[in-house]
């Protein structure tokens, strides 16, 4: 069904229908799309536009056609141009004619749209976050199974100083810490009510957006209508949630890859989350980091395309903004694909935390620590660093193990010996925050009470 039989005198050409429908994709949108008419039906029989029974009849008629979506038994028609459309349509059919056709008084497929998004963005952004919760829950539980397990800390992709395995972990659990608040931050701002603005300027009836905005648990209305049915800055915003989200998982994804090669050695991946080699017998692949690493090329691509559109786009509503649905939804279902499947990697990962140490242990990994020791006697710290400096350079031109060089030297000796021993170096972080276990105990508690202040705030979010 088309839904301007007066102006346009013949039905759609073929290529016409077969380039601008948006039901294949914009069908994720029927609850929302329920939900929305659901609210702003009660919207005009509050004003007295449609009476009680005309309200009962439409609100009984949606929670019908919700239900053959629930239970899949809801048809799609070949003249079914998108999900507002088939909704429609199918409470014109079983409300009748004389009710069905009042459904679409005062509103337009423009502030329909807008206000759909808006709803399937907040629950889809809060369905985000939860699963980056879980993400960072795998994360903390790693981190405290890993108790004083070390490895070296890396700077330019050179060993530079030992960190506890518990560190590295919580390290990309603070960076998802920032996805879960921008991504709540964003929900919050998107939380506005576009209903109400029509096409573009509002309507001759009486109607109360505050009401339907109230109804529909946005914080409030749109303040002007050209801006209500054209504004996809929450789709940016969301978008941008996500790339950013998803570049986190692509550094997640990429130290899998590389922790896991023959090379590094410092993981062992679980059978379940790794891959064969169709040819090569002997091959366990990191496929999921990789997929994790590569999504990130596809959700930064969505967020430029979205913006590519929006720019310079006239005020008001344009059909270009129908370009906007494919990049979001498919961001949404992308990332939380690759936060499942790389939570499943986390809580299955073995860690060769033998390999991990050992390449933590070089004697020159407590070169800052000698040179610590020198400033706590006295000596200005580039002097420190220079004999430091100048002793390794030394046991590397003369094979003589530093060590011994340190054992002899009049003002390290046998107590600057034990900084060299393994495991000791990483024992002397102290710095609040940094790579130490007094620091990480009192960091892991810290970041469990992020978890719990960010389960609080999710939880005040509708799920559906
Ligand atoms: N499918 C359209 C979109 O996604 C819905 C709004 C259509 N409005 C219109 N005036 N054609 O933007």
């Amino acid at each position: 069904m088309t839904l301007w039989k007066g102006r346009i005198s013949t039905g759609m050409a073929d290529a016409v229908a077969t380039f601008t429908v948006s039901l294949p994709f914009d069908k994720v949108l029927a609850l929302d799309d329920l939900v929305g008419s659901r609210a702003h039906v009660k919207g005009l029989g509050k004003v007295g536009i449609l009476t009680d029974s005309e309200v009962t009849q439409l609100l009984d008629t949606l929670d019908l056609v919700q239900e053959e979506f629930d239970t899949g038994t809801f048809v799609f028609e070949p003249g079914d141009e998108d999900i507002h459309t088939a909704i429609e349509r199918r409470v014109t059919e079983h409300a009748g004619e004389a009710v069905g056709a009042k459904l679409h008084t005062g509103r337009s497929r423009n502030d329909q749209i807008a206000t759909d998004l808006r709803l399937w963005c907040r629950r889809s952004l809060v369905g985000v976050a939860g699963e980056v919760m879980a993400l960072q829950d795998a994360l903390a539980q790693r981190a405290l199974e890993a108790a004083d397990v070390y490895l070296p800390g890396y700077t330019h992709m050179q060993r530079a100083q030992p960190v506890l395995l518990a560190h590295h972990l919580l390290a990309h659990g603070w960076a998802l810490a920032r996805d879960v608040d921008r991504l709540l931050v964003t929900v919050d701002r998107l939380n506005i009510s576009p209903l109400g603005a029509g096409a573009l300027a509002g309507s001759s009836l009486p109607l109360d957006p505050d009401f339907v905005a109230a109804e529909l648990g946005f914080h409030g209305r749109f303040e002007n209508s050209l801006d209500a049915v054209s504004d996809r800055d929450f789709v940016v915003e969301a978008l941008f949630d996500i790339a950013l989200l998803g570049v986190h998982l692509s550094r997640l994804g990429e130290e899998l890859v590389l922790w896991s090669t023959e090379e590094f050695g410092f993981c062992t991946l679980d059978d379940a989350y790794a891959t064969g080699s169709s040819m090569l017998p002997q091959k366990k692949n990191p496929d999921v980091a990789e997929l994790a690493r590569g999504k990130a090329g596809r959700l930064i691509g969505h967020l430029n395309a979205v913006l590519i559109t929006l720019k310079g786009l006239p005020l008001a509503y344009n059909r270009d903004l129908q370009e906007d649905k494919e990049p979001l939804f498919d961001a949404v279902v992308q990332v939380s694909r690759a936060l499942v499947a790389l939570r499943g990697v986390y809580e299955t990962v073995t860690w060769n935390e033998e390999r991990m140490q050992r390449a933590a242990d070089g004697p020159a990994a407590a070169a800052i620590d000698l040179a610590e020791m020198l400033v706590e006697q006295g000596m200005p710290f580039r002097q420190a660093h220079a004999l430091v400096g100048g002793m390794v350079r030394d046991s590397l031109e003369r094979h003589v193990p530093l060590v011994e060089l340190v054992a002899a030297h009049p003002e390290l000796g046998e107590a600057a010996v034990e900084l060299l021993e393994p495991g000791v170096a990483v024992t002397r972080r102290r710095t609040p925050g940094g790579a130490g276990p007094g620091p990480v105990a009192d960091q892991m508690e810290r970041f469990a009470r992020r978890l719990e202040v960010d389960r609080t705030r999710l939880a005040q979010w509708p799920v559906r």
